[in-house]
């Protein structure tokens, strides 16, 4: 393992755990965010429990000399990339910012690492590259076909990244491909933080049971599925913090993908019930139309990671929800109350 690794990104959801599980290995962990989708507090939830220090740089990755500055002023020696704009929904709305930010900024930290002769890296790619899947639980050799904006942006990167790794045999790269991520750190002081109303499925349940929202609208209960509602891959996000672990310390020459997932499909309703029993709070939910876009199962197949990385996520569906509602019960607005309240009022 490399001793200091710069997190892009690291102030989010899924880097600021990553973040945890580098700082209680003793890594020096820089992390590079410009908040735009995240607060300060969550810098200072790592630095208290990941035991150390983190380098918390505010600059944004389309700041390309600020960027550069960050490899000058620290012997940096491996990359994790999370930075992004990520909302399926806004992606297709403001197409070109989302292009703009995920590629801009990954060709700027691309550009950086090679001028300072840094060639390990972590990518943060998704499910989402696989668009509606033809095959059940899905290899990473399936065909990729992302259906918005910003699947696009993870599907280009991961074509920048490839070429790169072809081109000059000094890189080392892994492109993770994310399944359904939930849960939090199990203190219940650092977890997902989603400013105005939550996109995702187990955010949303959250709020409802913490109050702050009255009912869950389930998208669609006519699906090609046991229940008739979605299926997905969920994820807890500490295993997901692992795999970054396993993924930077078996880099090899290269570019590979691997799907960071359980390999268990969990539906709507079973999220639904499992809030119920971990919460003891009843979940209003009416069913309405499917949401445009949505699949029916998205499910992974997690062999190659589970041998080439040697990692497995084994935390249950039940330990995911128990995790999200600490952080959720501890934290009904997140972070940040004033900028909770404010981002809803816009909304
Ligand atoms: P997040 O929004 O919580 O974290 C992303 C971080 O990047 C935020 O802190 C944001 O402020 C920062 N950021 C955005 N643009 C930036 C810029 N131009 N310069 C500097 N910082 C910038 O998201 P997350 O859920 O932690 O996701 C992390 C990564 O994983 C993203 O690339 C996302 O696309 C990918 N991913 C997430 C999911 C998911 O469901 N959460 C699933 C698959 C893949
Ligand atoms: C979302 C993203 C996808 C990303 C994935 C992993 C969208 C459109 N897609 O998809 O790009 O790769 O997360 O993080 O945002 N559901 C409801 N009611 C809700 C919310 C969701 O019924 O209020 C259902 C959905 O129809 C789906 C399941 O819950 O069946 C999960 O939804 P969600 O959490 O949004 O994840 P994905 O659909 O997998």
């Amino acid at each position: 393992m490399s001793e200091t690794i710069l997190v892009t990104g690291g102030a989010g959801y899924i880097g600021s755990h990553t973040a945890v599980a580098l700082a209680e290995r003793d890594v020096q962990v820089v992390i590079v965010d410009n908040l735009a989708n995240s607060s300060a507090k969550a810098i200072e939830a790592i630095d208290r429990l990941g035991g150390r220090r983190v380098i918390f740089h505010e600059i944004d990755l389309l700041d390309a000399d600020a960027l550069g500055d960050v490899f000058q002023a620290h012997p940096i020696d491996a990359v994790i990339h999370f930075a992004g704009l990520k909302a399926v929904g806004e992606s297709v709305e403001k197409p070109l910012d989302y292009y703009r930010t995920n590629l801009l900024s990954t060709m700027n930290l691309l550009d950086q690492m090679a001028a300072n002769d840094v060639w390990d890296l972590v990518f943060s790619s998704s499910a989402t590259v696989y668009g509606d899947p033809k095959i059940l639980p899905i290899p990473e050799t399936a065909p990729l076909g992302p259906t918005n904006p910003y699947g696009r942006t993870k599907h280009m990167i991961e074509d920048i990244c490839r070429d790169a790794a072809a081109a000059d045999r000094r890189w080392r790269i892994s492109l993770l491909r994310y399944f359904n991520p939930v849960g939090a750190h199990p203190s219940g002081e650092l977890g997902e933080d989603p400013r105005g109303i939550p996109n995702n499925l187990v955010p949303f349940v959250m709020q409802v049971a913490v109050g702050r929202r009255e009912r869950l609208s389930v998208f669609g209960d006519d699906w090609e599925t046991d229940d008739g509602t979605g299926v997905r891959d969920y994820i807890h996000v500490l295993d997901l913090a692992s795999g970054h672990v396993s993924a930077l310390d078996r880099l090899e020459p290269g570019c590979d993908e691997f799907n960071l997932g359980t390999g268990t499909g969990v539906s709507v309703f079973d999220i639904v019930k499992t809030v119920e029993n971990v919460t003891g709070v009843s979940i209003p939910y009416e069913v309405v139309d499917r949401r445009p876009g949505d699949i029916a199962t998205s499910l992974a197949d997690p062999s190659k990671a589970n041998e080439k990385l040697e990692w497995r996520a084994d935390r249950s569906v039940d330990t995911m929800l128990t995790d999200s509602w600490r952080w959720q019960s501890n934290h009904p607005n997140g972070f940040n109350d004033e900028q909770h309240l404010t981002a809803e009022a816009e909304g």
